[in-house]
């Protein structure tokens, strides 16, 4: 499949595209910020442009009914949970939970766009996952973690070329496109639309979820299922054009360090942009501190692709509160 065929792959309308890229000062750093935070108000972040494609496949395969799986405050779950409802399809959410009673935030506009949801266990969420991604069940289109699949690296490979038709208007070159990693399928994506539009840049990401060895394997299969699915050639050199901005995760997954609750706090009032607790946040405050003498980022010229999670923010208002105390 060359470039142009691309366009001829189906997909559904969702996000208010191309969204802004913005130039910033932050910490003495000038940084662009692409914002996919408006991708849409409830429908907003990467989950949906990855659903644009993950939707229209859908659709062709006559499904009634998208199954997905994620943590319980997943923003991704979410985004299927609203698309499917824009989009006529039923959803099914399977979120496991490991502390407390869920409430809030995209737990509560999961139920609000009437997904049927299951709160499960870690053991009892691995096992059905295992299952649903094997057997899968007539109806359902089952949509893996993260809506880590060839639709979605393809999803952000083409947000590359957007990416690069404002860079050149705005006269601008960058040297690293820098997000968060969970499934790692947006880097897969952002790495494989580099080398598919020749944006000369490396892609940095900082791993909220999976150790270090972990991610860069998953974001190597992710880009090699997408190349293979849409018959797409790249070369890729994985010592160089990877890095992994390691150690902004420390707390857990779904946890936030004091520290980094303050600088969500700052970056909200100093700059207007809000960040959410489990992935953007981590992944700008890396962004800053590795941008000082000695970082890896030291000298570089950023995009950070800012990729929203904001609902996740409203089940950790008691973490904030004790953290500007
Ligand atoms: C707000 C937000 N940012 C970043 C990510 C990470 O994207 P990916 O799973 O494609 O690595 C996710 C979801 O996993 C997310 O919800």
């Amino acid at each position: 499949m060359g470039l142009e065929d691309l366009d001829t792959i189906p997909r559904v309308s969702l996000a208010n595209l191309p969204t802004p890229l913005e130039q910033y000062t932050i910490r003495g750093f000038d940084v662009l910020i692409k914002r996919d935070d408006l991708t849409g108000c409830v429908t907003s972040g990467n989950k949906i442009r990855k659903m644009e494609f993950i939707a229209a496949d859908a659709r062709e395969q006559k499904a009634k009914t998208l199954v997905t799986f994620g943590a319980v405050q997943s923003n991704h779950a979410r985004a299927v949970a609203a698309a499917a409802a824009q989009l006529g399809f039923r959803s099914e959410l399977f979120l496991w939970n490991d502390s407390g009673t869920p409430s809030g935030g995209n737990f509560f506009l999961d139920r609000l766009f009437g997904a049927q949801v299951h709160v499960l266990s870690r053991a009892e969420y691995d096992a059905i996952y295992r299952e649903m991604a094997t057997n899968g069940e007539e109806g359902k289109y089952f949509i893996p973690e993260g809506g880590a699949n060839a639709f979605g690296v393809l999803a952000y490979s083409l947000a590359v070329d957007e990416m690069k038709e404002q860079l050149l208007k705005m006269h601008r070159n960058v040297d690293v496109l820098v997000t968060a990693a969970g499934t790692g399928g947006t880097a897969a994506g952002l790495l494989l639309g580099a080398k598919l539009f020749d944006v000369r840049a490396q892609v940095a990401v900082v791993n909220v979820l999976h150790p270090r060895p972990d991610i860069l394997h998953r974001v190597r299969v992710l880009l090699e299922q997408a190349s293979a699915k849409f018959g797409l050639s790249v070369r890729v050199d994985w010592e160089r054009d990877l890095l992994i901005l390691d150690g902004y995760s420390r707390e857990g997954y779904t946890n936030i360090a004091p520290m980094k609750a303050k600088f969500i706090i700052e970056m909200a009032q100093e700059f207007g942009l809000v960040f959410d607790p489990v992935y953007t946040g981590k992944a700008f405050y890396g962004l800053t501190r590795e941008m000082r003498r000695g970082g890896l980022l030291e000298g570089a010229r950023p995009l950070f692709v800012h990729t929203g999670g904001i609902f996740g923010l409203f089940a950790k208002q008691e973490e904030f509160e004790k953290a500007v105390k």
